[in-house]
């Protein structure tokens, strides 16, 4: 294994692989039908995963979601919270899911029942279709992590809350991700460069600076540690993609990676599969 050296800058390199590359580009709508379907998968795959519902929950408690409100969903992908959402504001809420992906917000039209009572819109960059204080609650679920600057994002958020009404974040940060497997360095190497090298990676450690500059007051944070021991198909998603840009940047062999997927996949086959990471819950109340 070799370590390429870090050349001093502190800019992540690489964009995530599902971002919105700005000039009304959005990566998963250039991406071919069958790269498409397993976002569509690995999303709605990962919302629903038992070992996810729970953390989801609690930050929906955090974020005080109650029947009535009018949510905006920033960021909302396939749908999956924006459709749980829904379900918590009923009766008499409303729900806007919003992304800049076309073909996210098909598949998200698509998979929503028609009573649910969900609107999606899809939205170029961080301007959101709303006015000043159109909903009692704003969320950002796994968004910021594919984001280079999230702080024009958050600014939306509370532009379109009313007083009273709250902004919360949920992320994982990447630095915090383990997973039991025999080389430890090459698991710490793929971990740090993808932490350090792709933007948004080091969401989940932002998220409170990011309420807190966007001049909200009293922001809360909960740390959501996820634990997978049935190798989810978010978490092979994970082991099968993150090694690749270890590969691309020089860091890593492409035999060494392939090797480290190996054991892992072999760890699993054999029901030992263990990987964790930490999500972040940040809310607060607008002034
Ligand atoms: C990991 S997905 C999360 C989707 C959904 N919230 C979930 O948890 O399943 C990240 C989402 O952020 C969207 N996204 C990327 N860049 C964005 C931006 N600048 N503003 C808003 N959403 C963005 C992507 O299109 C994608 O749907």
């Amino acid at each position: 294994m070799s370590v390429k050296p870090s050349d001093g800058s502190s800019e992540p390199r690489y964009r995530s692989d599902i971002c919105y590359a700005g000039g009304g580009e959005s990566r998963v709508d250039r991406m071919d039908p069958a790269a498409r379907s397993r976002v569509f998968e690995m999303l709605a795959g990962r919302g629903t995963d038992s070992s996810q519902v729970p953390l989801r929950a609690r930050f929906y408690k955090l974020a005080r979601v109650a029947p009535g409100q009018r949510i905006v969903d920033v960021g909302c992908g396939t749908g999956v919270d924006t459709r749980a959402l829904a379900r918590l504001a009923a009766p008499g809420g409303s729900v806007l899911g919003v992304d800049p992906s076309g073909a996210l917000i098909d598949e998200a039209r698509r998979t929503t029942p028609a009573d649910l009572g969900v609107r999606y819109e899809r939205a170029e960059g961080e301007k959101l279709p709303a006015v000043d204080g159109a909903f009692d609650l704003a969320v950002a679920i796994t968004t910021l992590s594919h984001v280079a600057d999230p702080a024009p994002i958050v600014r939306e958020m509370v532009r379109v809350v009313r007083p009273g009404g709250r902004v919360a974040l949920f992320d994982h940060d990447m630095g915090t991700f383990v997973v039991d497997a025999a080389d430890r360095d090459v698991t710490r190497l793929i971990f740090d460069l993808y932490t350090r090298e792709v933007s948004g990676m080091d969401a989940g450690r932002r998220l409170a600076g990011l309420l807190k500059t966007a001049s909200l007051g009293a922001v809360e944070v909960e740390p959501l540690p996820l634990v997978d021991m049935e190798f989810s198909s978010y978490f092979q998603w994970v082991i099968e993609r993150y090694p690749t840009r270890a590969v691309e940047d020089g860091a890593l062999s492409a035999e060494a990676a392939e090797a480290w997927r190996a054991d892992v996949r072999a760890r699993a086959a054999a029901g030992r599969f263990f990987g964790s990471v930490v999500y972040f819950a940040a809310a607060a109340t607008k002034p």
